[in-house]
Order: structure tokens, then sequence, then C-alpha cells
């Protein structure tokens, strides 16, 4: 059983705030530990809910993680701090396209958890910042059943799930990348960075 801050996630529903599934922290967590990965990137803070449980439950010494919107920032940065992980984590307060492509670090392992029609985009930058052997790991891959079919692809959200099937095309068909996607929470992407 992982250590999840019950208080954030019953915020997290009462407010409308979009959080990750049980399931796919534990996966997301279990990931980590295996692949005894070091330095994160999270993309999509929310209000530091996935941030403070990676800290918590696993062994990475450092995750950066990046959100656009200012009061989920200054929440986010508030949980941090009430869990006095202001060593481990760093927010980020910026556009995560901004962010990658300015960044001059490089990470083992990056949690895709942010504007889901925009992977594609991210990805070549993500390329660029992931170090051999590390992995991408993408969530809401099949966005609720309308990325597989199950429902059908509301007006809104057209662009979004193009996106996202250009994703997944690339992420199966980039010979740098070993990818699984898994029918876990709402379908996860693992690409692992082979060369
Ligand atoms: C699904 S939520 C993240 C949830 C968080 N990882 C968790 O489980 O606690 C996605 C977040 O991405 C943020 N976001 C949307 N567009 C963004 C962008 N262009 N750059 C950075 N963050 C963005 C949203 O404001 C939202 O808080």
């Amino acid at each position: 059983m992982i250590n999840l801050d019950k208080d954030m996630k019953e915020y997290g529903k009462n407010h409308k705030v979009p959080i990750s599934l049980d399931d796919t922290l534990d996966f997301l967590i279990k990931t980590i530990n295996d692949s005894n990965s070091k330095h994160i990137l999270e993309i999509g803070t929310a209000i530091g809910y996935s941030s403070i449980a990676m800290a918590e439950n696993t062994n990475c010494i450092s995750i950066d993680s990046v959100e656009l919107d200012h009061s989920r920032y200054l929440l986010a940065k508030e949980n941090v701090a009430k869990h006095n992980l202001q060593d481990r984590i760093t927010l980020y307060n910026e556009d995560a396209l901004e962010y990658i492509k300015n960044s001059d670090k490089t990470y083992d392992f990056i949690y895709l958890d942010g504007p889901k029609g925009q992977y594609i985009n991210y990805l070549p930058y993500l390329m660029k910042i992931l170090k051999v052997n590390g992995i991408i790991f993408a969530d809401n891959l099949y966005f609720h059943g309308m990325v597989t079919g199950a429902i059908p692809v509301s007006k809104g959200c057209r662009a979004m799930i193009k996106g996202l099937h250009k994703y997944i095309d690339e992420i199966n068909s980039n010979p740098n990348l070993d990818t699984k996607i898994y029918d876990i929470g709402d379908g996860i992407g693992i690409s692992k960075r082979i060369k």
C-alpha cells in the first residue's frame, strides 16, 4: 500500500481539480521504484498530489514539476511545504512547452500528465532531456474511452483525441523508444528510451 494524502484527494474531488487515480499512482510508484529512477520531471502538477506521492513512496532524489495555472501552483507550493518536501520537489509556474524547450537538465523519469493534446508536440523536446534508459510514463492515453472508440469523441475533444492518436502512433513506431501501453487507470503508456 502506498501512502497518499487523503485531504488533498478530497480537495481535488470537491474543487474539480483533476488528480491521478489510485491505480495509476500505484503503477507510477512501482515503475519508479522498479527502474530505480532518481531524477523526475512531472508535466502537470495541479495541487502537488502526485508529486508528493512520488516523493513519499520512492527513493527519488529530485522532482521538478511544471504547472501553468497560478492558483494551482500556489496551492501545490503550500502542500509541498506542509509535507516538508521543499528540498526534493521544485515547482515551476510556466507553460510546460517553454520549460522543456529551455531546460538544460536531464531526467531519468518523466511523468507526462499535462494537456493531453500536447503530448505529441512535447515528445521531441522530452527525448532531448530524457537520459538513455529513461522512461516516459504518459497518463490518460485512452481518455475515458474516446481514444479506443468505446465512447464517441465529443465535439470539444476532437483535437485532443487526434493529438493522443498521433502520440500513440509515434511512441509505438519511434526506433529510439520501447513502448508498452497498459490498460490501467485511463490508459498508461510506458516508453523507455533505448538509444
Ligand atoms: C491531470 S492534472 C495533473 C494532476 C497531477 N499530476 C496529480 O495527479 O496530482 C493536469 C494539470 O496540467 C496543467 N496544465 C494544463 N496545460 C498546461 C501547460 N501548458 N503547461 C503546464 N501545465 C499545464 C493543468 O492546469 C492541470 O493542473
